[in-house]
């Protein structure tokens, strides 16, 4: 049986003040839910706030990125084991953002899931595709590429140990949300993708949905049978919004 997950994904928003209410909101409002699992990935300087606020909640925290490098002259990066000390239990690797902006190829966001899984953080690994490449066909072809760079780095059993987000990029932050057909035929596609080699593993992946969740129309994705979760970004920063959405996953 697939774990459900429900994890938001904060981007470059929030401050001290408002992080503390976010969180007192969310943890009050999931309280006793132990049918799936939650997350926030925070930025990284509100990882040790983030921490003490949620330490004892059924609430976990992540990051959402992380360097290749282990350690070493790279002005600016964090590394994997900088996150464990403040015991983040997971990592957005290969998000759109990243991608799109900071020029991550397929190959760099491969070496942040390994980095992430030698230091016991679970890499929530994103993949999508572009308005163009799904109007030209070839949608599959793209997700493919993205899920093979990261098998031949760390093996397919490797995801056994992390979580898949499916994040077209057409419906990031546009309020266009793939219908629930459109991200359920995706989602098959990535576990046929892993099952050829592996089906056990396959089986167990967890596959998140990501692109406008929100509160009106989180219950409809999540009822698909491929859909494990949600990767949550601007309805996480509003209490009852992601309250709501996670409500919608135990359901
Ligand atoms: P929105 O939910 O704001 O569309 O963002 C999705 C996302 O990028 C989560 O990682």
């Amino acid at each position: 049986m697939r774990r459900k997950l429900v994890a938001g994904n904060w981007k470059m928003h929030g401050n001290l003040v408002t992080n503390k209410q976010l969180l007192d909101e969310v943890i009050n409002g999931l309280q006793g839910s132990r049918d799936a699992d939650y997350a926030v990935c925070v930025p990284y300087p509100y990882l040790p706030s983030v921490k003490s606020s949620l330490q004892n909640s059924n609430i976990a925290w992540g990051a959402q990125n992380v360097s290749q490098h282990e350690k070493g002259a790279y002005t600016g990066e964090i590394s994997a084991s900088m996150l464990n000390d403040f015991e983040c239990r997971y990592v957005i690797v290969g998000h759109s953002e990243r991608r799109a902006l900071y020029g991550e190829s397929s190959l760099i966001v491969a070496e942040k899931y390994l980095a992430a899984q030698k230091s016991g953080i679970i890499p929530i690994l994103c993949v999508g595709e572009t308005l163009e490449q799904r109007e030209s066909g070839v949608t599959e072809r793209i997700i493919e590429e993205q899920l093979t760079a990261v098998i031949n780095l760390s093996g397919v059993e490797s995801l056994q140990k992390a979580v898949i987000a499916y994040e077209p990029v057409w419906a990031i932050g546009t309020g266009k949300t793939a219908t629930p057909q459109q991200a359920q035929d995706v989602h098959t596609f990535i576990r046929s993708v892993i099952s050829k080699l592996d089906s056990n593993t396959a089986k167990e992946l967890i596959i998140l949905y990501g692109g406008s969740v929100k509160a009106n129309n989180a219950a409809e994705l999540f009822v698909m049978p491929d859909i494990d979760g949600g990767l949550i970004g601007g309805a996480s920063l509003v209490a009852s919004d992601f309250v709501a959405i996670c409500q919608a996953m135990q359901n």
